[in-house]
């Protein structure tokens, strides 16, 4: 799995609660803003594969716009039964204001 980072979005581009689809070789990602913490997950909710694009982000979770199953936004631990298979997480950095993301998973908090 490649590490290199791609420049996907300025970080001001992204304001608290917003999110955006980018595209990584193929990859259909999301990088979401959730009070000021920048993260990248996959953008195929993970109960009935719909996009989590416009999913409202709070206290650390982005809902899906579908049924509203529930994602922890750092782990992609999702809540309840219809959220059991977690979301593919992504190594995120800001560069100089400006996010990139690596397909690589992101190097787990100590
Ligand atoms: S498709 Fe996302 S909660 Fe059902």
């Amino acid at each position: 799995m490649s590490t290199e980072f791609h420049p996907v979005l300025n970080a001001a581009e992204l304001p608290a609660g917003a999110s955006k689809a980018v595209h990584i070789d193929g990859h259909d990602i999301l990088v979401g803003n959730a009070a000021g913490e920048f993260f990248a997950v996959q953008n195929r909710c993970t109960h009935q594969d719909s996009p989590l694009e416009g999913g409202r982000i709070r206290n650390g979770l982005i809902a899906c716009p579908l049924h509203g199953v529930m994602f922890d936004v750092r782990t992609g631990c999702g809540r309840g039964q219809m959220g059991r298979v977690p979301l593919r997480t992504f190594a995120l950095r800001v560069v100089e204001g400006r996010i990139e993301v690596s397909l690589a998973a992101p190097v787990a908090a100590a």
